[in-house]
């Protein structure tokens, strides 16, 4: 089974979603670890019931990203971690990770990148009044949910939902498109390794 990293700072629904695919078998992964610059985070508590290994750091206790992404590398590769997903992880990749997990490391995003990148995504667009938004899949490259698009789904924002409803309706999107997208990635990784 390829092992995988989740890396998360927040709530971890996702996190929570994708546990629950490869519980259930429809992801061809074994979670190693979760990654998460939040000590407080909600998300630590899930993985804690869900029996997932934990690294949880501060980053101003490290005196550079340099510094702590080289931890996390190491700790990484000692767990033979392959691929790399970002779930809510509030935090630029540096060039120490990217390097190491080079075209390894896929992030999700709640808009149709290119819009929105960055912060807040669902309230950008439902500020900017957008009548279609949805959800990104994409590698990680060192801009902000600037890497090359794996997969997309949207949502229509029909006048009358509240920020509220969006917001739901991207994460009942993200719940399913995350774990698929990680599956087909192991699968076609799977056949590469045994050609
Ligand atoms: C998701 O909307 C994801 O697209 C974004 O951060 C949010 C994380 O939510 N990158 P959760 O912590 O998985 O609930």
């Amino acid at each position: 089974m390829t092992k995988i990293a989740l890396f998360a700072s927040g709530s971890g629904s996702n996190v929570q979603a994708i546990a629950e695919a490869v519980a259930a078998g429809k992801v061809p992964a074994e979670i190693a670890m979760l990654v998460c610059d939040k000590p407080g985070a909600y998300v630590l508590e899930r993985a804690e019931a869900l029996g997932i290994p934990v690294f949880a750091f501060q980053p101003r206790q490290y005196e550079s990203k340099e510094a702590f992404e080289t931890e996390i590398v190491g700790r990484l590769k000692k767990a033979g971690v392959e691929f790399v997903f970002l779930a809510g992880y509030m935090r630029l990749i540096g060039p120490v990770l990217l390097n190491a997990y080079r075209n390894r490391i896929v992030n999700i995003h709640p808009s149709l990148l290119p819009a929105f990148p960055g912060k807040d995504a669902i309230g950008q667009a439902f500020d900017a009044g957008v009548k279609i938004s949805g959800v990104t899949v994409h590698f990680v490259d060192e801009g902000m949910d600037t890497g090359p698009i794996i997969d997309q789904e949207c949502v229509r924002i029909d006048s009358g939902m509240t920020r509220g409803d969006v917001q739901k309706a991207i994460q009942r999107i993200e719940h399913n498109l995350y774990p698929n997208v990680i599956t087909k990635l192991l699968n076609g990784f799977r056949e590469e390794q045994t050609q």
